[in-house]
């Protein structure tokens, strides 16, 4: 296809706006899937996905579109006759644990359809989404979406959104993805506003990789925007990030079911099989270029996927530690962010250590390792990553808090990120309280319109991974949105505290707090413990100390517990088989020093946080 009848765009809007219902009318209505094989959300693929209603993975469909409005010279006058053009929907992942990605697809298009629902107006993810969006000079498509709501009040959000791009509200579309209503205009829309692509067809070939997927049946799956030159069948290709080279074994577009095509040229979006099986020797953001012809400078904005989260993941049933294993060795043939080592645990056994983007990104993981391959997981509570400088200049990073040296520390510096929440304005005020007692740093604030503003924070990552957005909610009558992105790292007074059992750390307890903070964790955790842990033959201590200080303490008090002694005069075998039982009930104990701690009081405190 020429460039001239190229339009690449993208959807963003904020989670539940009706981006997925509005992409299926669009492929009904360019006739690329028809009624009866139209199922919902066609292009949700994951049953995870499906289930929880969110999309991970962006996917591009091409899509024929006949129009009279825009032009094959996009300089010239508006051309008369109709023309078929081609129209690339790529789809954003909808979520903050992928901004690189949604960054990413949004670098492989020219426009943006930016979609608001007409009964809710402007949320934080679809500001987080327009600001990335105008970071790539994308050109802006303003549309209310869901006006067949009895709720909808397109009027007075078609002002908000005018307000904020600098638009007319007579030029936000109003469409309803459900009913199809103004969906054609829009489609005519994205061919006269968005400009075509441009790059120079005789240049060498560079290719932006905008998602990569793994395939059981074919490897990966890379998708791929053409910026210059093209990229043909059976070429040698290079990865520029890693000079990796590889054989393009089939090119094709997705539409919407893979079409095997002859190549791809300026402009064009497709798919890419060249049979490497990890998605890590695929990355999303990386350039591909031609081998016997190659660029000399790579696109801008490759990066490495780096992980924000880390928890440890044990299996409950120690020997399902091979399982685990390798589930996470196929896990990750899928997902290019997930980093693991092993590791072990006094209180948990053998396990892993994982880095993750975020906690959907975690909680999506141990979702599909629990499903998939039927594993019963326990997870240590998550920490971020910090960087621990010792008075002698040394650097020590720590993903887990047992790392946490011992010596004499100059500073430690945790992650913070710039976080986005829109809220009404009578909200204000418990907004601050909240994102001040999380260490918040307010950096300005405007009215979108007269009852709703735009805060905006900077927040350790720390305080907002566990459950910030829950009590975000709750102080908000639901009404709060949040969105944020990785904004670097701050000097912090950051201490370890741990937790001892007659004076023995149990290491899976260990948590890396704010100073302030530190107390409350101690105090909150011995006594959960003492509760959880049932008595011994001796009296227990547990306490919660940082260094050598002792913050907090709980006694759990003796008990001589002698079972036979309820059989006095009773037969032999009933006392035998009272004291298997007793056996029995000890495999699951874990020993930390001297004291026995059944495996669901571990599981217990680490899960009700
Ligand atoms: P995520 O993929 O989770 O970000 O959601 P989404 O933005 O793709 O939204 P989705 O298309 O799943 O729609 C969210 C909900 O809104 C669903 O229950 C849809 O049925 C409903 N919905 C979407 N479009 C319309 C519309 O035009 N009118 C009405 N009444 N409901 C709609």
């Amino acid at each position: 296809t020429p460039p001239e009848l190229i339009r690449n765009f993208c959807i963003i809007a904020h989670i539940d706006h009706g981006k997925s219902t509005l992409a299926d009318r669009m492929l009904q209505l360019t006739g690329i899937v028809d009624e009866r094989a139209m199922r919902a959300q066609y292009l949700d693929r994951m049953d995870i996905e499906r289930e929880r209603g969110i999309t991970i993975k962006s996917q591009a469909v091409r899509m024929p579109w006949e129009s009279v409005a825009g032009t094959a010279d996009a300089a010239g006058p508006r051309g008369k006759e109709s023309q078929t053009f081609c129209l690339n929907m790529i789809d954003t992942p909808g979520h903050v644990d992928f901004t690189y990605e949604v960054s990413r697809s949004l670098a492989a298009c020219e426009g943006a359809v930016l979609l608001v629902d007409a009964a809710q107006g402007i949320e934080a993810q679809t500001l987080a989404n327009l600001y990335l969006a105008m970071e790539n000079d994308l050109e802006i498509i303003p549309v209310l979406n869901k006006i067949d709501l009895p709720a909808a009040q397109p009027e007075k959000y078609a002002g908000e959104i005018a307000g904020l791009i600098g638009c007319d509200p007579e030029d936000v579309l109003k469409v309803s993805g459900k009913t199809g209503e103004g969906v054609e205009a829009l489609l005519d829309r994205i061919v006269e506003v968005i400009p075509p692509p441009v790059g120079d067809p005789d240049a060498p070939a560079r290719a932006m990789i905008f998602d990569s997927v793994y395939d059981t049946y074919r490897g990966v799956v890379t998708y791929v925007r053409v910026i210059d030159g093209n990229l043909n069948p059976r070429e040698r290709i290079v990865m520029m990030s890693t000079k990796a080279t590889h054989e393009l074994l089939e090119i094709g577009v997705i539409s919407p079911e893979p079409v095997v095509s002859d190549g791809l040229g300026v402009g064009e979006v497709g798919y890419l099989i060249t049979g490497v099986k990890d998605v890590r020797q695929s990355r999303v953001g990386d350039t591909i270029t031609n081998l016997r012809k190659p660029a000399e400078r790579a696109l801008g904005g490759y990066r490495d996927p780096r992980p924000m989260v880390f928890s440890g993941l044990y299996p409950i049933d120690g020997s399902d530690y091979p399982v685990l294993r390798d589930a996470l060795d196929k896990l990750k043939l899928n997902d290019a962010a997930l980093v693991y080592e092993p590791e072990t645990s006094v209180a948990l056994g053998f396990g892993f250590r994982v880095g993750f983007l975020g906690m959907l990104h975690l909680e999506i993981v141990r979702e599909r390792l629990e499903r998939e391959f039927d594993l019963d997981l326990i997870s240590t509570l998550p920490n971020v990553e910090y960087e621990v400088t010792m008075e002698d200049g040394t650097l020590v990073e720590v993903t887990n808090p047992s790392e946490f040296p011992t010596g004499k520390i100059r500073s430690v510096t945790e992650p913070v990120v710039r976080a986005t929440i829109l809220v009404p304005s009578e909200f204000i005020g418990a907004v601050m309280e909240l994102c001040q007692s999380r260490r918040g740093a307010l950096r300005g604030m405007d009215y979108l319109s007269e009852d709703r503003v735009e805060m905006r924070y900077t927040l350790p990552l720390a305080e907002i991974v566990f459950d910030f957005f829950d009590q975000l909610k709750s102080k908000t009558r639901g009404y709060a949105s949040l969105d944020y992105e990785p904004d670097g790292d701050q000097d912090a007074d950051l201490v370890k505290v741990d937790i001892l059992l007659q004076g023995d750390q149990v290491d899976a307890f260990s948590s890396i707090v704010h100073k302030d903070a530190a107390y409350a964790y101690g105090v909150r955790m011995a006594s959960k413990l003492r509760e959880l842990i049932p008595r011994q033959q001796f009296e227990v201590p547990v306490q919660a100390a940082i260094g050598s200080r002792v913050i907090a303490r709980e006694t759990i008090r003796a008990i001589r517990k002698d079972v036979l002694a309820k059989c006095y005069g009773g037969d032999i075998s009933r006392k035998r088989k009272l004291l298997e039982k007793q056996k029995e009930g000890k495999k699951r104990m874990k020993m930390v020093g001297r004291v026995e701690v059944p495996q669901e009081a571990f599981i217990a405190a680490l899960s009700n946080e």
